[in-house]
């Protein structure tokens, strides 16, 4: 096959859709500030109001005022966090429940709770990075303020029963929050049926625009403003409307709701051909991630006896974008620690890859990736010490 670019790092960003583009050049043109009084800010604001509407309908919440705008996702948890050290700081319970694979920015602000003296439980995963949930029932107690649970993985794609989870937070009164970034959007999300109190939501893994996402909160649960300053979004977030950013969400929304069984279908389709393309052209890799409980669209695998950064950086000479499980790319050179809590071994987590698709995948794209990754993993192991 000739050589070609193909883009497989979607849960890392996607692109901006052309519609979403045109609707906010267009917007750019309304410069008003949606909270002055006049007629050109009354038009920005109905158009903001629509938008979190949309937002609104794709997460299954009845009343759009639940729905906070922020600059994405690490503001949204961190504004659920920083809620709890208000609450925990004035009396009563501090306890945090979450586990050992959530996002850095849920991860470091559980950490800095635990500095402040909060008592905080970080869960095990099972081998397909399912949540222990005897575990789970052991660690939520009557002192416990917050449940925080991804809704899926990042890395591995895995997905949580948040419903199942939420029951457990509730029945002991403690809130529930899900980190759901990688989720809306791909597969069925609703905060009512799930019954979580907090939702984190994040735009530009939906083919909208960056620095713009979301904050569901149920309506009767407390939260503390990150940003103090003017009376937006009733407070709980201050700081001039993010005019564009906002309409591009409301309609990436709008699409990603009417698409998203076609997405389902088409991408779990594409996600099942790359799979079983690669275990047939690689012997002794090993996918990592729940077999079917998993985002249609994210393939994680190990190629033992390769390494993480050499495999990323030979598919990227072939014009194949894809992201290692590993953190190295912040400068560290720490394994996973999302493959490290499946507990399969620093050589394992160390030579991942993950895989993830998109809308604008083909069969063609999976094809090219399946041809090239064989000869690479032979060449890589070839220089390993160890015989494969
Ligand atoms: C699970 C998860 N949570 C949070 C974030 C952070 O979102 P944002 O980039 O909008 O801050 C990401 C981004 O990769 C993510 O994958």
């Amino acid at each position: 096959m000739e050589r070609r670019f193909v883009y497989m790092d979607y849960n890392a960003t996607t692109p901006l859709r052309p519609e979403v583009k045109a609707e906010m050049i267009e917007d750019l043109e309304l410069y008003a500030n949606a909270s002055s009084l006049h007629e050109a800010g009354r038009k920005a604001r109905s158009r903001i109001e629509r938008s979190r509407a949309a937002v609104a309908a794709l997460i299954g919440a009845k009343d759009p005022e639940r729905v906070v705008f922020t600059s994405g996702g690490s503001e949204s948890n961190n504004t659920v966090f920083a809620t709890m050290f208000h609450l925990g700081r004035k009396g009563g319970r501090k306890g945090i429940v979450t586990t050992k694979i959530e996002h850095p920015c849920v991860l470091n602000a559980a950490k800095w709770l635990a500095d402040e003296g909060f008592p905080v439980t970080f869960l095990d995963v099972d081998e397909y990075g399912v949540v222990d949930m005897d575990q789970l029932r052991r660690a939520v107690g009557p002192e416990t303020l917050l449940v925080s649970v991804m809704a899926a993985n990042n890395e591995i794609g895995t997905v949580q029963d948040i419903r199942a989870i939420a029951a457990i937070a509730k029945a002991a009164g403690a809130y529930m929050h899900t980190d759901a970034t990688q989720s809306v959007g791909k597969i069925p999300v609703s905060v009512d049926d799930w019954g979580v109190d907090y939702m984190t939501m994040s735009c530009h893994k939906l083919y909208g625009p960056k620095g713009i996402g979301g904050l569901y909160v149920r309506e009767g649960r407390p939260l503390e403003p990150l940003i103090r300053g003017g009376h937006q979004e009733h407070g709980f977030r201050a700081g001039t409307y993010n005019n564009q950013g906002i309409m591009g969400f409301g309609l990436a929304a709008e699409l990603a709701k009417a698409e998203l069984d076609d997405y389902v279908e088409r991408i779990g389709g594409l996600r099942r051909r790359l799979r079983d393309g690669i275990l047939a052209a690689v012997p002794k890799c090993r996918v990592n991630g729940h077999p079917e409980r998993v985002l249609p669209n994210t393939l994680n695998v190990s190629f033992p006896g390769a390494e993480g950064e050499a495999i990323l950086l030979s598919l990227d000479l072939e014009g194949i974008r894809v992201s290692t499980g590993s953190a190295c790319a912040s400068g560290s050179l720490d394994p996973s620690h999302v493959l490290m809590a499946t507990g399969v071994g620093p050589e394992l987590a160390h030579g991942s890859i993950r895989f993830s698709l998109g809308r604008d995948s083909t069969e063609e794209d999976v094809d090219y990736v399946v041809s090239r990754i064989g000869p690479i993993i032979a060449r890589l192991r070839s220089m390993s010490t160890v015989s494969y």
